[in-house]
């Protein structure tokens, strides 16, 4: 182990969302991780400080030749940089989508459960939200293909998808994808597919990812591929996220959706980004070693210890999902706040209220001491 994944980092007072938001509880709820980021980035970090200038930015070559390094070794995808379109965030490529490609009585849709802004964009656009929810498939996440034939419309634009799925932890086969992307064909949708989790699968052999940007050269018409190193290299409060769009009418549209409605892109966030790509790679085979044992952990500790709670190990990342029906209480993340000080995510958010989301990307004693707040509290 080159990388420290065991200190505890005092959070609290540094005007974070995760500790700061509600102090009197014990954070175990939004979507970043209690760990450092990776030297490599804290370094380039230091040296873009050291510059002192802090103007206006844009992307500089470094960061443009990482990206497309990246997504040619990692992604299989060969990108040229004109089809890159920079972000201050990825949700904000969400809401684009909706309004570029949807007008007043069109609709969005996608399957749940879902990260919450998938399901709250389309009232930007002043459109409708149409939702269908995942099923299991002989014990695996996948998409209930007959519901969403009798959903889709004929006004129906954009599907948006996660890939892999927060909070459901599934990388979805290259079968799924495949027949989602022949869905879309089938109705004239335009596929946005959200990867932010992608460097965060635990057997890439057992769970590869297939991205948008790997489908075929037909499908790039209709694809915008949403990326960022922010989930997998701690760094979502610097806000940056790409989208990748082949179509150049497409892109344009896309672009054009901004108006003014967006700032100009934080000159750090394009450094750490580089680095993430350029230096990375170490860190975060560590990291995702380090996450998968504290997944390993988390399932059998819910399954002995937490009798009414039941969770499925994921494919990806740091996220449980943890089906809490058999407890029989009515709002079971306010159950866990009052009994227990926890904060936890909401499943109602996501679209299903008798789950609780747990974010395990923390050190493992941390970890270990918000499950006991949780078997403590069993009622
Ligand atoms: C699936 C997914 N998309 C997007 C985001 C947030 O992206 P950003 O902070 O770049 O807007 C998250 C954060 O949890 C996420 O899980």
């Amino acid at each position: 182990m080159n990388f420290d994944f065991d200190s505890l980092i005092e959070r609290r007072g540094t005007g974070c969302i995760k500790y700061d938001r509600r102090p009197e509880l014990d954070p175990f709820w939004v979507a970043d991780m209690d760990f450092a980021s990776a030297p490599a980035i804290l370094e380039a970090l230091h040296r873009r400080v050291e510059h002192g200038v802090f103007g206006y930015a844009q992307a500089h070559e470094g960061l443009n030749d990482a990206i497309v390094s990246y997504l040619r070794e990692r992604r299989g995808a060969t990108v040229p940089v004109e089809h890159i379109v920079h972000l201050g965030g990825l949700v904000p490529a969400l809401s684009l989508a909706a309004r570029a490609f949807c007008q007043a009585g069109e609709a969005v849709m996608t399957c749940t459960p879902v990260y919450p802004p998938f399901l709250g964009v389309h009232h930007d656009a002043s459109v409708e939200l149409i939702k269908v929810d995942h099923v299991l498939n002989d014990g695996k996440w996948s998409f209930d293909w007959e519901a969403m034939e009798r959903a889709v419309t004929s006004a129906t634009k954009v599907f948006l998808l996660c890939n892999p799925q927060n909070p459901l932890g599934r990388v979805f086969p290259k079968h799924d994808i495949e027949r989602l992307a022949g869905f879309c064909e089938t109705h004239d949708l335009i596929l946005v597919s959200d990867e932010i989790h992608c460097d965060l699968i635990f057997d890439e052999a057992a769970t590869p990812h297939v991205s948008g940007l790997n489908l075929s050269d037909r499908f790039a018409g209709r694809s915008i591929t949403l990326l960022s190193p922010s989930k997998t290299w701690n760094i979502a409060g610097l806000g940056y996220a790409y989208a990748v769009i082949p179509n150049d009418s497409l892109r344009r549209k896309f672009t054009a959706a901004r108006g003014h409605t967006l700032s100009e892109i934080n000159a750090l966030s394009y450094y750490a980004a580089e680095a993430a790509y350029r230096y990375g790679e170490p860190w975060r085979r560590e990291l995702v070693t380090r996450l998968q044992q504290n997944r390993d952990t988390l399932v059998e500790f819910i399954q002995t210890r937490c009798p009414g709670l039941s969770v499925r190990a994921g494919d990806a990342t740091y996220l449980a999902w943890i089906d809490a029906t058999g407890l029989g209480v009515e709002n079971p993340a306010l159950h866990f706040e009052r009994n227990a000080g926890l904060f936890l995510s909401d499943g109602a958010f996501f679209g299903w209220p008798q789950f609780i989301r747990f974010n395990f990307g923390c050190p493992r004693a941390r970890m270990l001491e918000g499950l006991e707040k949780i078997a403590a509290a069993i009622p």
